[in-house]
């Protein structure tokens, strides 16, 4: 089935599946590609995307489709090439083999980490390129978006790992965790700026929860222990087998970043559900957090889009203040404009960074809009594209010698619905709202998808 036949036939099919969220079929390679505006020659590296591309043209759940990544590389002012490539998994090797056959022996009750759909993420770390998707190993592929394989840091890693680890941008350590349905629930990680793992410790929490980000300090690592809970009931039904929970408690855990389960200080946060956080920073003692809450997710079925969106539910750029010294927590919201796929630069992370970048949705057929909030005061500016223009999560790239926090551009794909084609646009991330300094079109569109990073040269 191609894409445009699946277009035709939306009616039978879940919001995940149908629109610009529809899988394409085929892997191309394309080197003359029309670029409007100037591309910045300091822009030296490839942007890579990651997203659900689901092989067979059917997934039961947005995020369980197959990884596919979608890059293009810049350099001297020019566009390169455009790539999209599956991330090679025993998944496409096995098309429309049930993900539990591969993953889960049933003999042992153990999991097969090297059964991912790595859809969700892409980062660079220790000179390696990875693919990530929350239940499995690290995929590594090359510059050329080709598969290696999936990476166990040397057979040490024996968890799944998150898509949303995050790299100091200090002292180049890679913090990240794994959870499971299954205990140990939670496991953190620790790997030097060389790709060597040098801590894995369990922590404590309360059952089994999805929990899809980490938020790091210069001194903490924090968990997001959130009511988003594994049920085996929808499990043996396929897709989605998480459920909010009315009965488990909310927690946000701060430990040092080398310590263990005894160092965990738990503070509890009123419900919600946090898929991603824009930042974190020490202040004192105070661990502050931000990030894009929603109040809940998933009570009713784990559905997504399609549905009437309460406005209110989030998500929302929302502030919390945990006081290690008494315990006290201190929560805010920021904004009441819904906005997610939060990013902050790079450089920034585990920092106090002045400004955070997200995504927000169209409404009333208007185009989407990148805002730049200033976390000074959360007042924001936005890009707003044309009618029919959706950008993806917004990621940031420092100009040569940047001298400032915001010297820089703002990178994503934008779906054109009018003519259902997509590119890459280049926006100034020091004037956001202006017209964009560069454009990558390609002939057809890049289905919407999950995160990205640029790797530079
Ligand atoms: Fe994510």
């Amino acid at each position: 089935m191609t894409a445009t036949d699946q277009n035709e036939t939306t009616d039978e099919l879940p919001f995940h599946l149908t629109g610009n969220m529809a899988p394409i079929a085929e892997e191309r390679t394309l080197t003359d590609l029309e670029v409007t505006g100037a591309i910045p020659p300091e822009l030296s590296g490839r942007y890579f995307r990651n997203g659900a591309n689901p092989q067979t043209g059917w997934s039961d759940h947005w995020f369980l489709g197959d990884g596919m990544i979608h890059g293009i590389e810049l350099g001297n002012g020019k566009a390169n090439w455009y790539r999209n490539r599956y991330v090679r998994t025993p998944l496409i090797e096995n098309p429309g083999v049930e993900r539990m056959d591969l993953y889960m022996d049933p003999e042992t009750i153990t999991f097969n980490y090297d059964v991912s759909t790595a859809n969700t993420h892409v980062i660079g770390h220790a000179g390696k390129i990875l693919a990530l998707e929350e239940g499995a190993f690290p995929y590594e592929i090359t510059p050329e978006l080709e598969t290696v394989g999936a990476h166990d840091y040397d057979g040490k890693l024996t968890t799944a790992m998150t898509a949303h680890p995050k790299v100091c941008p200090e002292t180049g350590e890679l913090l990240f965790f794994g959870y499971s349905s299954l205990p140990p629930y939670l496991t953190y990680h620790r790997a030097s700026r060389s790709g060597e793992l040098l801590q894995s410790t369990e922590i404590t929490v309360n059952g089994p929860t999805m929990m899809h980000d980490m938020v790091a300090t210069r001194h903490h690592s924090i968990f997001l222990d959130l009511p988003a809970v594994f049920d085996m009931e929808l499990a043996m039904q396929g897709g989605m087998p998480i459920r909010w929970s009315d009965d488990y408690p909310a927690r946000f855990g701060v430990m040092p970043r080398a310590g263990t389960d005894a160092d965990v200080q738990w503070f509890d946060v009123d419900p919600c559900y946090m898929f991603h956080s824009l930042n974190g920073h020490d202040d004192g003692d105070e661990v502050v957090i931000t990030g894009c809450r929603v109040r809940e997710i998933w009570r009713d079925s784990a559905d997504i889009g399609g549905g009437d969106f309460d406005p209110t539910m989030g998500p929302h750029m929302w502030e919390w203040r945990l006081d290690r010294s008494t315990g006290a927590v201190r929560e805010r919201q920021l904004d009441d404009q819904p906005t997610e796929f939060p990013r902050v630069p790079d450089t920034r992370v585990g920092v106090v960074s002045r400004y955070g970048y997200t995504m927000s949705f169209a409404s009333d057929g208007a185009g989407g809009e990148i805002l730049k909030y200033d976390m000074t005061d959360a007042s924001k500016t936005a890009h707003r594209f044309p009618g029919g223009h959706s950008p993806g999560e917004p990621v940031f790239v420092p100009a040569a010698g940047a001298k400032s926090e915001d010297d820089g551009y703002v990178l994503t794909y934008v779906h054109d619905e009018s003519s259902d084609t997509s590119y890459l646009v280049i926006l100034d991330a020091s004037d956001i709202g202006a017209a964009p300094a560069a454009e990558v079109h390609l002939p057809y569109r890049i289905p919407a998808g999950f995160h990205g990073s640029w790797i530079a040269d």
